[in-house]
This record gives structure tokens, sequence and C-alpha cells, in this order.
């Protein structure tokens, strides 16, 4: 298959790209950078150059794929805009490219809001404000004609140099973790790799169509993701709980994403044979500690 991605310079993207090279797919990449085309083209990725929100620079380019994966998201007050823009695009690019091609939106867990109680793909949405407008953009992926629809909500996800738990990480090696609220909330979890197989298995399963969950089921509890990473810490970090209002101060709608507690089943993922191989924070904490060392070397 060729694939046309966007992201592929990001967390998920990056690992869904190395996935992809490894089940024998070529890429084309969408940077916004011109400066990293030369680093993917070393690693066989073939590049279009253009900015999300300014798909008239991209979307021939996206045209003449097998199937399609949208993992960029601009980190701004304008993000969404320019998600729904690019994701206006890439519709149209996969409808003229063929027919029922496959297209991957990568959305999240934090649509479904708080969820005590297990939920599944069939529990209505009910956004926190930090993610209100992304059910309107798996709406529209959803009811999309002429396409093969795929929206991937990852929980939280773990392992390399990025994402929250590694930030967590890091956080302890410095000797301060600051948890928001109490702690006692759940956060849905999925490795890296994880996530980056499901998004292959996903594109190569020609019976796989609608909205899917990604998470390992772990149910951990943030105090005692806290609690291991400490323990394999030289030295014990401090751990400063701060109250949901002060943190909705500091960094706004993102405390109450962060300090969500969510128990999210993905039966539809497993339905196709998708079974994690890492499916805890907690047990694999020396691992986790081992891949950020490792890529930080390879980075030298
Ligand atoms: N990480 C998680 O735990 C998690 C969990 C659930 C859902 N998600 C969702 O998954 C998506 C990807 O998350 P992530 O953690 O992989 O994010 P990330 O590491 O910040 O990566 C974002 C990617 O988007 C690219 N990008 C940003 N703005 C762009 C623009 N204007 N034009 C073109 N490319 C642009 C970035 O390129 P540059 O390298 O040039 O900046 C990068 O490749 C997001 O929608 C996020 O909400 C993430």
């Amino acid at each position: 298959m060729h694939v046309f991605l966007t992201g592929a310079t990001g967390y998920i993207g990056n690992a869904v790209l190395d996935a992809l090279v490894r089940a024998g797919h070529e890429v084309t990449a969408l940077l916004r950078d011109v400066r990293r085309t030369q680093a993917m083209k070393a690693r066989g990725v073939k590049a279009v150059v253009g900015d999300l929100g300014t798909t008239d620079a991209w979307a021939a380019g996206a045209v003449g794929h097998d199937a399609f994966v949208h993992a960029a998201f601009e980190r701004s007050a304008r993000g969404p805009e320019a998600d729904a823009a690019a994701l206006g695009a890439l519709l149209g690019a996969a409808r003229e490219s063929g027919s029922s091609l496959p297209l991957i939106y990568t959305s999240g867990v934090w649509v479904l809001g708080p969820a005590p109680q297990a939920v599944s793909e069939e529990a209505p949405v009910n956004p926190v404000a930090h993610v209100a407008w992304r059910p309107a953009c798996e709406q529209r992926m959803l009811s999309a004609p002429g396409i093969r629809p795929l929206v991937v909500r990852p929980g939280v996800v773990y392992g390399g140099t990025r994402g929250i738990v590694t930030e967590l990480i890091r956080d302890s090696a410095n000797g301060l973790i600051r948890v928001i609220g109490d702690g006692r909330n759940r956060w849905p979890t999925v490795y890296i790799r994880d996530l980056a197989d499901l998004y292959v298995r996903l594109l190569e399963r020609a019976d796989a169509a609608g909205l899917y969950h990604a998470t390992d089921e772990s149910d951990e509890p943030v105090n005692d993701v806290v609690e291991a990473v400490a323990r394999h810490m030289t030295h014990k970090p401090d751990v400063r709980y701060m109250p949901l209002e002060e943190a909705r101060t500091k960094m706004g709608s993102y405390a109450d994403a962060i300090s969500l507690d969510q128990v999210v089943r993905s039966p539809r993922a497993r339905a196709l044979g998708w079974t994690p191989a890492l499916r805890s924070v907690v047990g694999n904490v020396p691992r986790l500690l081992e891949e950020i060392r490792r890529e930080q070397l390879e980075r030298v």
C-alpha cells in the first residue's frame, strides 16, 4: 500500500510511519518544515511540504495514494480550524484516489468525558471543553460517503521519548511530579508501538470500518503510576498535588482533561485480533526508562 500520512514527525505519526515501513508499505508524509524532508528521504519516505490549514498547497499531492492517515495536530488556538481544513482535504483526496479507500482520523478518549464505569465505542460522547470541537470531526468522518472511514481514539500514549507519561518520568527524574487533583483518577493508556500496530491493522483489514478505541485496559490510577515511577528513581521525587481549580488557572481546559477518571474498553480493536503487547505502565517502568535513555543516546 502507498499511504499518505500527516503528522509523520509527531509522537503518534512517527510511530505509525515506522510501523508502516516495517510492514512493507510505502509512505508519503506531509511535512510543514522543508528542512525535515532530507531526514524523511533517508528513511525512504517521500515528502509533500505544506501546512495543515493551507490545503491548496498539498491536497493535490495527497491524491493517488491507497490509504490515508491523519495523525497531525497543531497545538494552537487555530488547531481545530486547521484540523477541519485538513480533514476536508484528506476526504477529498481519498475519494479522488479510488473507491472506499481507508482514511484514519486520530481522535482521543477525552471526547468521552468522565467514565468511572467501563465504556466501549457505543458510549455517547460527552467531551471535556479541551476537545469540544472533536466529536463533529468524528461524525464528519463516520458519515463520509465514498471512503472506508476509520476513527481511532487512543488513550494516553506511553513509551519512547514523548507524551504525558514520558513527561511524568522526566519530571520525576528532575525531582518534582505535579499531580492534578487527588491522583485517584485512572488514565486509559496505550503503548505507542501497540497503537501504531493497530493503525497498520486497520488499513490492511478491508473489513475494518468505523470507530475504534485503543487502550490497554489496565485501568491504573495516576497515583499508582506516580509511585511506580518514583520507585525507580535514584532520588525520591517530591509529589505535589495541585487542586483542579488552581490547575485550571495555570493550564486552562487541559487541566480537566488530564484529571479525567476514565475506564475505556477497546472491544472493536480486540475483535480484529489486536492484542497490546504492553498492558501496564506500572509494570513497565524500567523498560520505559530504557527507551528514553536509548532514544536520547541515539540523538547525540
Ligand atoms: N499523545 C497522546 O497521548 C494522544 C492521545 C490521544 C489522542 N492524541 C491525538 O493524536 C494526535 C497527534 O498527537 P501527537 O501526540 O502525536 O502530537 P504531536 O507529537 O504534537 O505531533 C503533531 C504532529 O502534527 C504536525 N503538525 C502540527 N501542526 C502542523 C501544521 N500546521 N501543518 C502540518 N503539520 C503540523 C507536527 O509537525 P512538526 O513536527 O512540524 O511540529 C507533528 O508531526 C492529536 O490530534 C492528539 O490530540 C494524542
